[in-house]
């Protein structure tokens, strides 16, 4: 290979970069597209939108060009975001978003929706998978907190590696499809909430709960990693040789391929000031350990790489190794012997079975947060639906769907119920009035009210994604205020469904409601699994793998709340609802706990625990048994509670214990 052609390979650009009209939407400009792979060599693309007819055409020509035309015939590395489902494909099914899907805690299901993404991306020569992001969300302002598996370390990893092993090494033969553990590391938790804003984390913490779920995604196999865009106690992580070298491959032992961010090596010049010039920024990237850079929409990156060989500040074996690295991913995803999409198995991209995995995922998810006993809905109870999900599946569906701040209406799946459609289809649609939308407290609205038994409200946050979902403060909007008011006057029993990729604040309209459920965004199989709850024909069991806080200035993961000493001496804002809150109809009740120990001596000393779950109600339910240890004394500060172990127990019957 000649330079040019290694650092091309090093090299990712946009789909957008050359298409015709330079946005996601795979028609491609043959002139540009010639321009990156002949004059720049380009080895790897990223990004688009579209049905999976004009995904197999754009793919397949794309590759034709690169392997036919190219001296070498090296395929075409195509990397994508399906973050919660084939969402870049107009008939891919939607799943719910991480932080929705983490409080399943059902790791079962989750591999099973991840394998449908596998089966409804690699066949499309979509051969990695810029998922699953591992960062612990840890701080309720974050924009991306609806991308985490919520703020336990042991939960992300996980429910990530359950991702990991899904995409890696689900049937999709014969193409191959890799996962991609992002972002490393210290990327969830700005000082400011604000997204790519700075991070102070002691080693301390990175250790205890940066880094865990992505040493068990490293455990399960993920072939790739993207750097964090942020920076770490002032250093840009791209640049970083301590978080990149030390860390990642000299002690976590990563020797796969490293990929920077979007036009991340660039901001480190012009976001974070920390280089002066681009080609300075460069060589502190590659020093660090990064292998390809997702320059995005320039092709600078090689040229400047050669000039750093040319002066001698960097040696072309640096370059080899990476280059060795992408070359062994291009052939462990069989890129060499199948590079082109399959037309056929596309075929099952948006199959019902598929539709019904999401269904049950949504199911296993919604958390049941309060019940004064309003719900299950009774048969024939009349109820008044509003908000704007209530009939909206770009809202159920959330960001990163079809586009990256999520499609406009008419582009999502039609043969999917909205909320509404689920409640009629349920309920029966004598039965359901929906309100208008935007809401509006009319003449109107206040009649319909008033002859309805029960009053349903979505309320939270339209889609957003990134650095567009920074906010500073937690509170809801005037609008969804004044809406929960004037129906709260009313005096209906009311039932909220939280609709939001974070948990925003309800403590005000609390006393005066009936039902809360958290839903985040459920994706396709939402409205009808969030209705059957409703309706009782579902039992609810997901539990919060989040602290939802009760007051918008303090807020705190469970490990690190308040202790029983400020407990004693301050008004403590306990949260609204506690990591693990969740119930469903039938209560459970936890007897005969056993443990083999109740003192840890050493560390490889394994205790075992047992206890009796049996099911009290009068519907078959699933529990999640969290189970929690306390290291009492230490000289750095320990956790109040730290999750160990979790399962969800299937099925309990109601004889079964
Ligand atoms: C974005 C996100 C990252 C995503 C990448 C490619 O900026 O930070 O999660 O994979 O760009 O779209």
């Amino acid at each position: 290979m000649t330079l040019d052609e290694k650092l091309g390979q090093m090299t990712q650009i946009c789909f957008s970069n050359i298409t015709l009209d330079g946005t996601k939407t795979l028609d491609l400009n043959a002139d540009l597209f010639r321009e990156a792979i002949l004059s720049h060599k380009v080895g790897s693309f990223l990004s688009g939108t579209g049905p999976k007819d004009k995904w197999v055409n754009f793919i397949t020509e794309v590759q034709r060009i690169a392997i036919e035309e190219s001296r070498l015939g090296i395929p075409l590395l195509i990397g994508i975001d399906h973050v919660h489902g084939a969402n870049y494909v107009d008939e891919g099914t939607i799943f719910p978003h991480n932080l929705t899907l983490s409080c399943s805690f059902d790791t079962s299901v989750i591999r099973q929706g991840a394998e449908v993404v596998a089966k409804e991306t690699a066949p499309l020569g979509l051969s990695w998978n810029f998922a699953p992001v591992l960062d612990v969300g840890k701080n309720p302002y974050w924009p991306r907190l609806y991308e985490t598996f919520g703020e336990d370390p042991l939960v992300c990893g996980t429910l990530g590696s359950a991702f990991v092993d899904a995409y890696q090494n689900a049937n999709t033969e014969p193409f191959g499809l890799a996962a991609c553990a992002k972002h490393f590391i210290g990327y969830s938790d700005p000082k400011s909430g604000w997204d790519r804003t700075p991070a102070e984390i002691p080693d301390q913490i990175l250790y205890e709960q940066f880094l865990p779920s992505f040493e068990m995604a490293l455990k399960a196999g993920v072939k790739t990693v993207m750097v964090n865009s942020g920076e770490v106690n002032g250093e840009p992580v791209h640049g970083s040789k301590f978080y990149i070298d030390e860390i990642l491959r000299q002690r976590m032992g990563f020797d796969g391929v490293i990929l920077t961010d979007i036009k991340d090596i660039s901001k480190m010049v012009d976001m974070h000031s920390a280089y002066g010039n681009y080609k300075d920024a460069v060589l502190a990237s590659i020093n660090a350990g990064i292998d390809m850079a997702m320059t995005c929409n320039h092709y600078d990156f090689a040229g400047v790489i050669k000039e750093l060989i040319e002066e001698g500040r960097l040696s072309e074996a640096r370059i080899d190794e990476s280059v060795k690295r992408i070359l062994q991913l291009k052939k462990d995803l069989n890129l060499f012997e199948h590079a082109y999409p399959a037309g056929t198995q596309s075929d099952q991209i948006g199959h019902e079975t598929h539709y019904e995995i999401a269904k049950r995922s949504a199911a296993e998810s919604i958390v049941l947060l309060k019940n004064d006993g309003i719900l299950p809905l009774k048969k024939d109870q009349k109820v008044f639906l509003a908000g704007f999900a209530a009939h909206s599946r770009k809202m159920m569906n959330g960001p990163w769907t079809l586009e990256w701040l999520g499609a406009e209406e008419d582009r999502h799946r039609k043969d999917v119920p909205s909320l509404y459609e689920a409640f009629c289809q349920q309920l029966g649609m004598s039965n359901v009035t929906l309100g208008a939308l935007p809401f509006n407290f009319n003449r109107q609205a206040i009649k319909d009210i008033e002859k309805s038994d029960v009053v349903v409200l979505t309320i939270g946050e339209e889609p957003y994604s990134e650095f567009k979902g920074n906010i500073g403060d937690l509170s809801l909007d005037a609008a969804q205020t004044e809406m929960i008011k004037q129906v709260q006057e009313m005096g209906k029993p009311l039932v909220l469904l939280l609709v939001a990729g974070r948990p925003r604040i309800i403590k005000p309209f609390m006393e005066q409601t009936g039902a809360v459920l958290f839903c985040g965004y459920p994706g396709h199989g939402g409205p009808e699994a969030i209705t059957e709850i409703l309706a009782g024909t579902a039992n609810p069991s997901g539990k919060l793998s989040f602290t939802y806080p009760a007051n918008v200035g303090y807020f705190s993961p469970y490990y690190h709340k308040y202790s029983e000493y400020h407990h004693s001496s301050s008004k403590p804002f306990v949260p609204q609802f506690e990591f693990g809150a969740g119930q469903g109809y039938s209560p459970f009740e936890y007897t005969d706990l056993q443990v083999s120990d109740t003192l840890i001596q050493d560390l490889d000393q394994v205790i075992h625990c047992a206890v009796n779950v049996k099911n009290l109600g009068s519907m078959d339910g699933k529990e999640t048994v969290l189970w929690f240890i306390r290291d009492e004394i230490g000289t750095i500060t320990r956790p109040v509670k730290q999750l160990k172990h979790f399962e969800k127990q299937m099925r309990v019957f109601l004889e079964d214990t």
